[in-house]
């Protein structure tokens, strides 16, 4: 079996942006806290595909941070600057959901697997959620694959491209998978000729209409490596 690089998508997918919503929670109480960190992550994904349509790029972190201002306007509530900039930096201390870490300690035991990070965020806010991130075990990724190179946006075809260039892979995009929790990025990964884990932590199966089904679906990412191991066996 030749080298197979897995790309993980971070936000989302190894990072909780849900763990935002305890920051928030000491402004609003910890239900409308939820319902503000679930808006404000639908406009930041939306902000980001309107932005793709319209050739236009700003980077994720003033996305981020424009949408968090359209979600607390949507809930009639404003913060300071200063309680913005500490939203903004939690960011940087995100909580990894609990499947993760066993899962990495699995990959990094395999040399015939490199492991990345591949996200919409700019280098600088990636490698801040990496490093500060309290919990995540770094260890196993060999790179940090970001957007902002591309100036456009998950699921644009260029970015995944991009992806392939990075880890040496490009024309042989079929030994790369991309493990994702956002089925948007799935299918844009699989538009390209990737393989896909989607990771459906939430055990409600594969809903998405528009592109091709992910290679694999797994419930947590501890079945990541033994599905990557068992598809390569297959070919
Ligand atoms: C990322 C977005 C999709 O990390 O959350 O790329």
């Amino acid at each position: 079996m030749g080298e197979i690089v897995v790309a993980f998508d971070l936000y989302g997918t190894l990072l909780s942006t849900e763990s935002i919503a305890k920051e928030l929670a000491s402004h609003f109480g910890q239900e409308k806290a939820n319902s503000i960190a679930a808006v404000w992550r639908k406009y930041q994904l939306e902000y980001t595909w309107r932005l793709n349509s319209m050739k236009h790029y700003e980077d994720f972190s003033v996305v981020t941070r424009k949408s968090l201002l359209h979600a607390l306007a949507e809930h009639s509530v404003s913060l300071g600057d200063q309680d913005i900039q500490k939203l903004m930096e939690a960011y940087d201390h995100l909580s990894t959901f609990p499947d993760v870490n066993p899962a990495l300690k699995r990959l990094e035991n395999n040399f015939n697997i490199k492991c990345v990070v591949f996200s919409n965020g700019t280098k600088t806010m990636v490698a801040n959620s990496v490093d500060r991130s309290q919990d995540l075990n770094t260890s196993v990724f060999q790179g940090l694959v970001t957007v902002d190179a591309v100036r456009a946006f998950k699921p644009a075809p260029e970015v995944y491209h991009f992806l392939a260039q990075q880890v040496g892979r490009a024309g042989q995009e079929d030994k790369i998978w991309l493990v994702s929790g956002n089925p948007f990025d799935v299918v844009g990964a699989r538009a390209c000729g990737f393989q896909a884990a989607w990771v459906d932590r939430a055990g409600l199966g594969w809903q998405d209409r528009l592109g091709r089904e992910p290679t694999v679906v797994v419930k947590s990412l501890e079945e990541v490596a033994d599905a990557v191991e068992r598809h390569a066996g297959s070919r």
